[in-house]
């Protein structure tokens, strides 16, 4: 998918590799989840009805809409969580993370 976000500028921060689904992904230290995910043109989840992919929508951590798993199977919101060198993240199939 094409990214949803660009980079204005390249940060002097330590580069950070995770893992989106086994594939790498690449973040900065001080990025979210979310920013890594949107700016490798990635979405977080699908809609429950649907299967359409979503993007966040608040991204302050209040809509619940950006759930994503670790591959351990620890839920997260990826517009609060901080990227983590190392993680390996999942998203979720439809249905898999209720709204609460
Ligand atoms: S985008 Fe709303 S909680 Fe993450």
């Amino acid at each position: 998918m094409k990214p949803l976000m660009r980079r204005v500028r390249v940060p002097s921060a330590r580069v950070l590799q995770l893992t989106w689904n086994g594939r790498p992904l690449r973040a900065h230290e001080g990025d979210t989840v979310l920013t890594a995910l949107l700016l490798a043109g990635e979405r977080p989840r699908l809609t429950l009805g649907e299967g359409a992919p979503r993007a966040g929508f608040c991204l302050m951590g209040a809509c619940q809409d950006c759930w994503v798993q670790t591959a351990a199977g620890k839920r997260l919101r990826a517009c609060s969580t901080l990227a983590r060198d190392g993680m390996e993240l999942v998203s979720a199939q439809p249905g898999e993370i209720p709204c609460t």
